[in-house]
């Protein structure tokens, strides 16, 4: 197949001693495959003037480059690199040559062969880091799972954090895309329209030369950015519909309790329904106004649906009671308390039920 046209964002800031090893290698990995590319260069002004050296390389290596008045961080810088881009196929890399410029052609040719997105990853087959930090690994680590919690959209993918990948175009054509911090992948995977993502094993180098810009001080940026997605995304907006959803299905389910009962009913008996007339409100509710985009239609889907809910909810209402056994009797938690805490915590659950399980469509 022939090689498409690309364009190469690389962010940069004080990388005046990587930068010409950087164009000089990413020119020869991309030259041999015909056909054009550029390079855009965003630089935040770096007191060492790495915006000049790059531009002396506009021709030799087709390097645009677009200089920032002051430091505005690396995710706008690559969403301005994007912006600028002219062709149909952006490659995001770093500078320092922590990321190998000779794989870019293979992250390509996986979007040429139907991925809409690709990515560079460490944590898969032929993928690693030669540089290990146990603090960096646990923040990463915690970052990870917290993105994976609220965002299904990342839930399969290993190297959410990379900062080496290639993408089509149209992924983020008709997207509002607002990165705060650093972690430009995870708002494309959250925000952008596309159904492939592949992941290509590469090794994360070390640092030519210079220092990280990035520490732990970022996990403040990060936190803001994963709430402003939950909130953009609309999984803030679920939560709240699924907490409506069982606020009505309480007062139903109070609403015949009393009605069977004062006809005459058993009210233990009377109970077991209401639990289930409550149950039911809830799961066609949620299938049709909370979950309605995953699209479980049909008699078997929504009837495998339904029994993927009641055993959520069925260990849900056990968790329920055992938090309030043990809190009280072993802790001596006054009672009503211990029952809010295991309400809450059977929420939680419920939730994370039907978020993960519950409403995957398949049958
Ligand atoms: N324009 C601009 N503005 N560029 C920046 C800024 C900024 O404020 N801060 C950093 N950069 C550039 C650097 O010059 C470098 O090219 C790239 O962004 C990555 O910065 P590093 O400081 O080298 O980051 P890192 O090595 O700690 O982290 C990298 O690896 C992580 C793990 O894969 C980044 O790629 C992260 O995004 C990635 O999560
Ligand atoms: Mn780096």
């Amino acid at each position: 197949m022939q090689f498409m046209n690309a364009s190469i964002v690389i962010p940069t800031y004080n990388e005046r001693d990587n930068i010409q090893e950087l164009l000089e290698r990413t020119h020869r990995s991309l030259e041999p495959l015909g056909n054009s590319y550029e390079m855009i260069i965003v630089d935040d002004d770096s007191p060492d003037e790495t915006w000049k050296l790059a531009s002396q390389y506009t021709d030799a290596y087709h390097v645009r480059t677009v200089r920032r008045r002051g430091k505005k961080g690396l995710a706008t810088a690559v969403l301005e690199g994007v912006n600028a881009a002219r062709y149909d196929i952006i490659v995001v890399m770093d500078a320092d040559l922590q990321h190998p410029p000779e794989k870019i052609p293979t992250l390509i040719s996986c979007v040429q062969n139907g991925a809409d997105i690709a990515i560079g990853s460490r944590f898969i087959e032929n993928g690693t880091s030669v540089e290990f930090n146990l603090l960096r690994y646990v923040a990463s680590k915690g970052a990870g799972i917290l993105a994976r919690t609220l965002f299904r959209e990342v839930r399969n993918v290993k190297d959410i954090e990379s900062g080496f990948f290639a993408f089509k175009k149209d992924v983020v054509v008709h997207t509002d895309l607002r990165p705060i911090g650093y972690k430009i992948l995870l708002e494309l995977l959250v925000q952008g329209s596309y159904s492939t993502v592949t992941e290509v094993g590469y090794t994360f180098g070390k640092r030519k030369a210079g220092a990280s810009k990035l520490g732990v001080k970022n996990t403040a940026a990060y936190l803001r950015h994963v709430s402003s997605l939950f909130y953009r995304s609309g999984e803030l907006r679920r939560f709240a519909q699924f907490c409506a959803v069982g606020g009505a299905g309480a007062v139903l389910n109070l609403a015949v309790l009393y009605m069977l009962t004062e006809l005459g009913m058993f009210y233990g008996a009377a109970g077991l329904i209401a639990i289930e007339v409550g149950l039911l409100s809830n799961f066609v509710l949620n299938r049709s106004w909370t979950f309605k985009d995953r699209g479980v239609t049909g008699f078997k889907s929504t009837m495998a649906a339904l029994g993927r809910d009641h055993a959520v909810r069925a260990v849900g209402i056990i968790l329920n009671l055992a938090i309030l056994l043990i809190l009280t009797s072993l802790f001596g938690v006054f009672y009503l308390l211990s029952q809010l805490i295991g309400l809450i915590v059977g929420m939680v659950w419920n939730y994370g039920g039907n978020q993960w399980w519950t409403w995957e469509s398949k049958p």
